[in-house]
């Protein structure tokens, strides 16, 4: 078999790759923060304040470097105020967007912060721009990080909490093209700006505000509202009601209407689900020119928020849950977005999928009657490519290009890797989604040797292979031997449908 030729100048650091695109989202949905987080101090599951040790132990373990809350679309109809205080005398809200179910607010503001210190995971809260005031948004800015005295720091301290918190990351509303607000672009513009001032920081923290930006390709949005920062003239640059702007891109099969199956899918929907996933690439490269017109110094930054694979629900379950099946193809379409946010380092700062636990492409599922937990294909490839967070991105030259095969009317390539360095130490990611075609690449290593070279695997007998309480590793990394030294450095052997890291301690040549 002849291999596909990748050349990697080790010793040519890129741009960091920001351990926040390794980042989380957790929403008021579905069994996501209630039975997922949180299950209550009077749960059997052994928890710290009703929080998960086992959902948390799991996480940890990823390195994960934030967690976005309390929405999605939950983020524009929560009123803060109501998650604080005395759990029984919090109000009841009706959750609108996710199956219309009751919402006790017995998971808060507190709550999700001591989940974060548990995790040890930054908080990225998102604010209500589209039902809530300023007023509100501004306050609970004031609630969470204020020191001294003031009105909101006398609540949290009544609520039990002396110290501020320390939040960085602060969302101005979630998807105000829809479920946010419908609004349109300009009008948006106009709110971000509005409550991104009044959104201040309190000593020595400082908020790095992201407005919610465009749904998938709609780069118009984002070009409305980075004009918004020449329009504040030079005197504010970068502009003070935001520091970042997001987008959103979705994973599917099908239509919106009928997304397609977790489990019970064919080659074909495969092939088409890589194509989609691919796209990513596509998706951030518009967005990243639009901002480079307006901020070639790349201040701002790009988030992508939400992304992920959503499949129809799992027969029986509430279609406003979003619960679903989790395969080999999830993990594949994780393996090749973080090949792309790789090289997208200099301009993507964030990115958080869609959702942590039990909510569309999610790391960890949890039973609902028993509590066993169990972790993903998707999980595995999260932990196989922690050593990416905060390593300097090396570019891959491919002078013979990469395989592809047809798909539709497009052509996807069935091969993708990406590469970087920390520590003295390389690490390569490599996807082969070819369904039934294994693949060779023959890494050329210049300008550094490496050894002590091991490598990793995550495949399984089929694409639709997933795990559950009775089979939690059908879909499990193990140890690979099938990478070998060449003169110039490694060659790799990628069985069909398989996932691959491989790393080593470089030496300088
Ligand atoms: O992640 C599920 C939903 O998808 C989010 O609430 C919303 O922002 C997006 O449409």
């Amino acid at each position: 078999m002849s291999a596909v030729p990748a050349v990697i100048n080790v010793d040519v650091p890129g741009p960091v790759i920001n351990r926040h695109l390794y980042g989380h989202f957790a929403e008021h949905l579905g069994r996501c923060v209630y039975g997922g987080f949180y299950v209550g101090e009077d749960s059997d599951l052994p928890n710290e304040g009703g929080l998960r040790l086992d959902v948390v132990e799991a996480l940890r373990a990823l390195n994960i470097p934030n967690l976005r809350w309390p929405g999605g679309c939950f983020a524009d109809e929560y009123h803060w105020t109501d998650g604080i205080g005395p759990k029984d005398r919090r109000p009841v809200m009706v959750n609108t967007h996710w199956g219309n179910v009751e919402e006790n607010n017995h998971f808060g503001t507190h709550e999700f912060m001591a989940l974060c210190e548990l995790l040890g995971a930054e908080p990225y809260i998102s604010g209500n721009v589209g039902s809530g005031t300023v007023r509100e948004m501004s306050d609970w800015v004031e609630y969470l990080t204020r020191d001294g005295d003031s009105p909101m720091v006398r609540l949290r301290k009544e609520n039990g909490r002396e110290e501020p918190w320390r939040v960085r990351f602060w969302g101005l509303g979630n998807e105000a093209w829809g479920c946010g607000g419908n609004m349109s672009a300009a009008q948006y513009a106009a709110e971000a700006r509005r409550f991104g001032t009044y959104c201040r920081d309190h000593g020595d923290n400082k908020l790095y505000r992201i407005a919610a930006g465009a749904n998938s390709f709609d780069y118009a949005w984002t070009e409305t509202l980075m004009k918004q920062l020449g329009e504040l003239g030079c005197a504010y640059r970068p502009a003070p009601f935001m520091q970042a702007l997001s987008v959103h891109y979705y994973t599917l099969t099908g239509t919106w209407q009928d997304k397609g199956q977790a489990t019970d899918f064919g080659t074909d929907d495969h092939y088409r689900t890589m194509v989609q996933a691919a796209r990513v690439d596509e998706l951030l490269t518009g967005h990243s020119n639009v901002m480079d017109c307006y901020d070639p110094g790349r201040n701002v930054g790009l988030v992508l928020d939400e992304w992920g694979t959503w499949w129809n629900v799992e027969p029986g379950t509430n279609p406003g849950f979003l619960y679903q099946q989790n395969t080999l193809r999830d993990a594949l379409v994780a393996g090749l977005h973080f090949d792309v946010f790789h090289r997208h380092a200099g301009r993507l700062v964030m990115a958080n999928i869609a959702q942590t636990v039990n909510v569309l492409q999610a790391m960890i599922l949890t039973d609902p009657e028993s509590g066993a937990l169990v972790l993903t294909p998707t999980y595995h490839v999260f932990e196989m490519n922690k050593g990416h967070q905060d390593a300097a991105s090396l570019r891959v030259d491919l002078p013979s290009g990469l395989p592809t095969r047809e798909v539709g009317e497009d052509r996807l390539a069935t091969v993708s890797l990406s590469a970087s360095r920390k520590d003295g130490r390389l690490l390569v990611s490599l996807s082969n989604v070819d369904a039934d075609e294994a693949a060779d690449v023959e890494l050329d290593l210049r300008g550094g040797a490496v050894t002590d070279v091991q490598a990793r695997i995550l495949t399984a007998g089929r694409l639709q292979d997933h795990n559950t309480p009775e089979a939690s590793a059908a879909v499990a990394p193990r140890p690979y031997e099938q990478v070998t030294a060449t003169a110039s450095g490694l060659r790799v052997h990628l069985p069909a449908h398989s996932f691959v890291t491989v790393e080593g301690r470089l030496d300088g040549r």
